[in-house]
């Protein structure tokens, strides 16, 4: 075994890691290596694969759905799939509007794309973007720019939009400090949010790619009362909490707010396939 000729892997630096192990087989929470090694799947693979590797009914309805119709320009067209899906979710997340795409960072894209335009269209100027510290939101340049900045993004800060970024007072058991920690927040967002604003973006409860820090439900309320006082729109990343990772099917609900658009992919195909919708409200739609 060792690094293939020809492959580019993401997030690798090739000098210093071991060599890829290669899979042959996943079956549920297991992989099953070339070398006939078993090994458990503890980050679902990159945090999509929630209901297991090869899940069959995930296979069959792909595979029947290839055979009738592999996919269709979007625009003029439709199909009963994709309104089947729209109409499931709007229903479970209360938000009536939904935008296809193909991954998390192009969900979260459109979620800003779609704030953007809408003051846009009414003649508003608002530029200003809040986002939190530690945040992840994808890989694209947009994405980039919302997400904290790392040494992933480093080479390309020249390229990157400026927002405006607030402590994400992130919490544990036994934690004394989390009251002042989330009231210096607060006032951090309210001075932020003197500056007129159009999308303030977050991943509701808890941040992945940051190492897992949680907030608390009550934090996430205050802060939507806070965009709503002023005005501006709340984005819900969901591509890492959605699907049940918090154990509601969406962390928003679990935390009590109500975002006007929310972000979703990994666990939306089960990892199968890639895929990202954003889903928006019916007034920014009108
Ligand atoms: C919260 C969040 N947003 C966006 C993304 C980007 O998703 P993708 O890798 O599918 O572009 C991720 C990926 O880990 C994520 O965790």
């Amino acid at each position: 075994m060792s690094w293939h000729p020809h492959l580019w892997h993401p997030t690798t630096q090739v000098a210093t890691s071991p060599e890829p192990l290669r899979v042959a087989r996943g079956r549920g929470c297991l992989l099953e290596l070339q070398d006939g090694r078993q090994l458990i799947d503890a980050i679902s693979s990159w945090w999509v694969t929630l209901h297991g590797h090869g899940e069959p009914s995930i296979a069959a309805a792909i595979g029947r759905q290839a055979m009738e119709l592999e996919q269709v320009i979007f625009a003029n067209f439709s199909h009963a799939p994709a309104e089947q899906l729209a109409t499931r979710l709007a229903a479970l997340i209360g938000l009536e509007r939904l935008f296809f795409s193909d991954n998390g960072s192009t969900a979260v894209e459109v979620a800003l794309k779609i704030a953007w335009q809408w003051w846009r269209n009414q003649g508003s100027d608002r530029r200003q973007v809040i986002a939190f510290e530690g945040a992840y939101h994808g890989d694209t340049f947009g994405a980039m720019a919302l997400g904290d900045r790392s040494i992933f993004t480093a080479p390309y800060d020249e390229l990157l939009f400026d927002v405006a970024r607030i402590s994400w007072p992130h919490t544990h058991w036994g934690d004394n400090g989390v009251e002042q920690r989330e009231a210096l927040a607060l006032e951090q967002l309210e001075q932020a949010l003197a500056v007129p604003t159009a999308a303030v973006i977050l991943e509701p409860l808890i941040q992945g790619a940051s190492g897992m820090q949680m907030v608390r439900p009550g934090f996430l309320r205050a802060v939507q009362e806070r965009i709503r006082a002023h005005g501006s729109l709340l984005i819900a990343d969901e591509v890492m909490t959605g699907f049940g990772r918090t154990g509601a099917l969406f962390a928003s609900q679990r935390a009590g707010i109500q975002p006007d658009l929310m972000a979703l992919s990994k666990g939306l195909t089960g990892g199968f396939l890639p895929m990202g919708v954003t889903m928006a409200s019916e007034r920014l739609y009108r």
